[in-house]
């Protein structure tokens, strides 16, 4: 077996206890594929813009980040990254996974962009009231930039909405359509090279909680996905140019009543293992390896590993 060499990049200011597991994971599932990895925090791969990376260079870069001016930076010097500058860009704004998806046709809950604020300009609560003049209250309210369900809101009224938006400042937000039926409970499905891994329905912690995300206390239960959800899935990975994804499915009322909610460009794995006990790092790595195998050069061969 061909042994490659890559980086894993991951942020140099965030690093909480459970990413050095997912890193571990990561890594142990890198050296089943026959793929060896250094991780290094951003700070440590200065990039100057369109310098070319230095030899030996790595066969692949894992990005386990979303510092996507280092990703197109890496880019341009030559490097192959996983996911694509490009990729992780369209994931993580939610207006351009938005505008992105709609124009692949792919159902997504009516999302309007909030008036872009300036710094130092204070954001006026009439832009929710006309935003739910067609979306309805309650209307979420989300940062475009977020993770975890942290920077996701939902007001039932214009002087919520208004808390909301001054907490918001002048960020980059959204208003989006809420979806009632999806209230507390979504489905996270993995997808590693345009198939799915696995998938699991997550439920909010409480009933007054409306968001599903494991981080924000909520549970999840492996779960059967429907042809329908599981194109819808594999579609908006494809739409976005993701290698891999976490692919967020809200439900609507009827059976073929989904949207697609958001997609994540470096899902946590950790929760997917726990509930499905399938490991999409192993389906990520084989996926890495067979798209560089023909381009990259290995640094060493190894006797294939015994397998039963
Ligand atoms: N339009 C919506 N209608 C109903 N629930 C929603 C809607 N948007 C988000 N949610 C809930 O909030 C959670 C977090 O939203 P999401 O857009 O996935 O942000 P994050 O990137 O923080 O996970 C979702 O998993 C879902 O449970
Ligand atoms: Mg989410």
């Amino acid at each position: 077996m061909e042994i490659y060499n890559g980086w894993l990049i991951v942020n140099s200011y965030y690093n909480p206890a459970k990413f050095h597991a997912l890193y571990k994971v990561l890594e142990e599932s890198a050296q089943k594929a026959g793929l060896r990895f250094s991780k290094w925090t951003s700070d440590q791969r200065p990039t100057v813009i369109g310098s070319k990376a230095k030899e030996p260079m790595p066969a692949f870069v894992l990005f386990w980040d979303k510092d996507i001016q280092l990703a197109h930076a890496m880019e341009l010097s030559g490097l192959r990254l996983f996911n694509s500058a490009e990729a992780i860009t369209l994931a993580d704004d939610k207006i351009e996974t938005a505008l992105k998806l709609a124009a692949a046709g792919i159902p997504i809950p009516d999302t309007i962009p909030a008036p872009t604020c300036f710094p130092g300009c204070r954001r006026n609560p009439a832009s929710a009231e006309e935003a739910a003049r067609l979306l309805g209250w309650p209307l979420v309210i989300k940062e475009n930039k977020g993770s975890f369900g942290q920077q996701v809101y939902l007001a039932n009224n214009k002087a919520e909405a208004e808390r909301i938006l001054i907490h918001i400042g002048e960020h980059d937000c959204l208003f989006q359509r809420f979806i009632a039926p999806s209230k507390g409970r979504d489905i996270r499905v993995n997808v590693v090279g345009g198939k799915v891994v696995c998938a699991m329905e997550r439920r909010a912690g409480s009933p007054v909680e409306f968001r599903s995300n494991i981080g924000a206390g909520g549970s999840a239960t492996v779960y059967q996905l429907s042809p329908l959800e599981e194109k819808l899935a594999i579609d908006a990975a494809n739409a976005l140019g993701l290698d891999f994804a976490g692919v967020d499915i809200l439900i609507g009322r009827e059976d073929n009543e989904r949207y697609v909610c958001e997609v994540n460009s470096n899902p946590q794995l950790q929760s997917t293992i726990d509930t499905c006990g399938i490991n999409p790092a192993t389906n990520i790595m084989w996926h890495i390896r067979s798209s560089i195998k023909n381009t990259a050069a290995p640094v060493a061969t190894v006797p294939d590993p015994v397998t039963e």
